[in-house]
């Protein structure tokens, strides 16, 4: 099961890494596709306990990911999912959640 996950989070970074060069900034990034069980697919989650993204400003959702990502800001569950992001991801991820309208 573990081994499952770690591969298909290794498929969505390869993916998300050849789709770059032709997505703009406000398209969603391949790798948006694994935050899409919690915080919905256009960041409008629908279960209390996963924070909307949608309509959240892209600097602070870039500043959130890099906390969780370094540790600054502990949540058992966001944790493994922002180790795995990129700088480049991170951007992609706060001008998309940023662009989508907050319902
Ligand atoms: C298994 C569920 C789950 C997945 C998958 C998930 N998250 Fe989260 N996310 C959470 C939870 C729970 C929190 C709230 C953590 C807390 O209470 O501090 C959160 C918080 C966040 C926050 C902070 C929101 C705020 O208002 O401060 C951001 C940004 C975020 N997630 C982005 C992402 C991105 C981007 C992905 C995909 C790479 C993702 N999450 C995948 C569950 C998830």
């Amino acid at each position: 099961m573990k081994k499952l996950f770690i591969a298909s989070i290794t498929a969505t970074l390869l993916f998300s890494a050849s789709a770059y060069s032709n997505v703009s900034s406000h398209a969603a990034p391949a790798i948006a596709a694994s935050c899409v069980g919690c915080h919905g697919a256009d960041g409008n989650s629908v279960v209390p306990n996963f924070p909307k993204l949608a309509g959240q400003h892209a600097a602070y959702i870039e500043k959130q990911l890099k906390d969780f990502r370094g540790g600054f800001r502990k949540d058992a569950t966001m944790a493994p999912f922002a180790k795995s992001l990129t700088d480049e991801d991170i951007k992609a991820l706060g001008a998309f959640y940023a662009s989508q309208p907050a319902k």
